[in-house]
């Protein structure tokens, strides 16, 4: 099996049935890395059918890079609301100002300065060259392990292959046309070689894959199991006499920066509440936490400000807070 013939093969697979992707250019760099910029940033930890629904929107809003530099970051997260993991709108909002402020507007196009903007990790790094720039760097998400494991029939468990896996990937990728490579393997482990029933009937690979048509091709990659913890706590649904609730903004660094939400805790703060009866559950990442509502009224508190419900909205919340507020 000759390297060239496979990277060779799914380029032309690529070009009947690469998907159509708002953000997406099909043969060669795309003509506005900002495009780039966003949709990578965006596809972080969400899935493309989920990023469709706002992608568009948002370009809408902010169609250059200079426009997103100069909002505010409470309309950033509330074009952003829904799509979770916010640390990424912070880290959009810092890039974009960085680009504009370092670069005249202009992304940069070298590993060295890209690493150094907000937001991007070694996937993002290699995505947003090789699509923006069409440079040859290889990208090597969840998908590609996947590919290159059934290809190679490597049973090992996953993190003792990264190795092996990142220098097969990189070999495969196509010197000439990284860009479209890049989309294509995505495409690929999109659509053909799924984690479950992969269609490998229509597979370009499938002449050269020791792993097509086979009884456990599924059970490829071996994944490490990985254990979620837990956090048990209560949420404090807090009214005064005009029947407005409690808000604060969160300040703390970290996950959740800067949106608003009901006051929480792990422990038992305010004895007189009464409880609802009602709890709500959110996974974030690795942990899965469990909120029990409960309902105090006051007149006055100062862990925040009173809201009317009725203009909740126009507070950027995370989806767990959106569930309470729901609930009650
Ligand atoms: N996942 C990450 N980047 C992607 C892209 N550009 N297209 C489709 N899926 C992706």
């Amino acid at each position: 099996m000759e390297k060239e013939e496979l990277t060779l093969a799914l380029l032309n697979w690529y070009k009947g049935n690469g998907r159509i992707l708002p953000w997406r250019y099909k043969g060669g760099a795309h003509p506005d890395p900002y495009v780039v910029f966003v949709s990578e940033i965006m596809l972080q930890q969400t899935t493309v059918a989920t990023v469709l629904t706002y992608f568009e929107r948002f370009m809408r809003r902010f169609p250059t890079v200079q426009d997103l530099a100069q909002a505010s970051q409470d309309e950033i997260y509330a074009y952003w609301q829904g799509l979770g993991y916010y640390a990424r709108a912070r880290s959009l909002h810092q890039t974009a100002q960085a680009v504009c402020s370092q670069y005249g507007g202009v992304f940069p196009h070298t590993r060295s300065e890209v690493s150094k903007l907000k937001g991007f990790g070694p996937y993002t790094i290699a995505s947003f060259l090789a699509l923006a720039y069409n440079l040859p760097e290889t990208v090597v998400d969840g998908n590609v392990m996947r590919i290159m494991c059934r290809l190679n029939r490597w049973t090992q468990p996953l993190d003792e292959m990264m190795l092996q896996i990142r220098s097969f990937a990189a070999e495969l990728t196509s010197e000439k046309q990284p860009a479209d490579y890049a989309s294509a393997i995505m495409d690929l482990g999109a659509t053909v070689c799924t984690p479950k029933k992969p269609k490998c009937h229509v597979c370009p690979w499938k002449d050269y894959c020791q792993s097509a048509n086979t009884d456990n091709v599924e059970q490829i990659p071996q994944r490490a199991k990985m254990t979620k913890k837990e956090f048990n706590g209560y949420v404090w649904v807090i009214k005064n006499q005009h029947n407005e609730v409690l808000l604060r903004k969160r300040t703390e660094k970290g996950l959740l920066h800067g949106l608003y939400e009901l006051p929480w805790s792990e422990d038992k703060i305010y004895q007189r509440a009464q409880d609802s009866g009602k709890s709500v559950s959110h996974i974030f990442t690795h942990i899965k936490m469990t909120l029990k509502i409960m309902l105090i009224e006051a007149k006055t508190c100062d862990d925040g400000f009173f809201v009317p419900l009725e203009k909740m909205h126009e507070y950027p919340m995370s989806t767990l807070m959106k569930k309470i507020l729901h609930k009650i």
